[in-house]
């Protein structure tokens, strides 16, 4: 009997791993609807399966550069929905790629600082994403400071904080995603909300408020 249930397990766990997930784009119940002209901006990017195979959720890589995921519909209409909460206010985006989510974040209405090594003038990521704002009309709403966290962070923040709404989206590995969190502590506004994409890895996941303010 025993070992029927562990063959029947087995064929479970085989089936799964063959069946081709349904992905579907997704928003969460009570969010504003990004703008129409929002996957507009973005005329490299494409579908293709979820990056997080637990989540049934259609993935987005850009064509250019098919490894480097970028946040689903969802995320970004989350992304969106807090701008608005704080529209008006600056925000700090750590880590925007091609800037699928810096145009999320500046639909909303925030002025935005963006700090990513790639964001130069010239590169290709930072003529994409400035190319991005500016079909979205909000590229006079962002600051880039090309440059890497955390050291890059209290250097702008000494100029451009108060912050009140934070994304963590840059270097995924090890303690990186807990040290920005530390680094931004000190140049958040009293009212501040503080999002980290990727929960999914086991060391963002561990980011509860007592670890980082420890
Ligand atoms: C996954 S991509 C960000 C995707 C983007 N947030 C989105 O959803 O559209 C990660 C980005 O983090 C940047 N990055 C990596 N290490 C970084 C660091 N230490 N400081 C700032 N940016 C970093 C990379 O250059 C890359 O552009």
């Amino acid at each position: 009997m025993r070992l029927k249930t562990q063959a029947i397990k087995r064929a479970v766990v085989t089936l799964q791993g063959m069946l081709p997930m349904q992905a579907i784009d997704y928003q969460s119940h009570n969010l504003l609807s990004l703008p129409e002209k929002f996957a507009g901006c973005f005329p490299n990017v494409a579908t293709r399966k979820p990056w997080n195979p637990r989540i049934a959720q259609t993935g987005r890589m850009d064509r250019r550069w098919p490894n480097v995921g970028i946040t689903t519909w969802d995320e970004a209409t989350l992304l969106y929905n807090y701008s608005k909460m704080f529209a008006g206010k600056r925000a700090l985006e750590i880590g925007c790629w091609i800037g699928w989510s810096s145009v999320a974040f500046a639909l909303g209405g925030v002025h935005l600082d963006i700090i990513d090594p790639l964001v130069e003038v010239g590169t290709p990521q930072g003529d994409s994403v400035r190319e991005s704002l500016t079909a979205a009309g909000v590229l006079d709403r962002v600051t880039f400071h090309p440059g890497f966290s955390p050291g890059k962070i209290r250097e702008v923040g000494q100029t451009n904080a108060p912050w009140s709404l934070v994304f963590i989206d840059g270097n995924h590995e090890g303690d990186a995603p807990l040290n920005d969190a530390r680094a931004v502590l000190d140049y958040c506004a009293d009212t501040c909300a503080v999002i980290f994409h990727d929960c999914h890895y086991a060391n963002i996941r561990a980011l509860t408020a007592a670890r980082i303010l420890a």
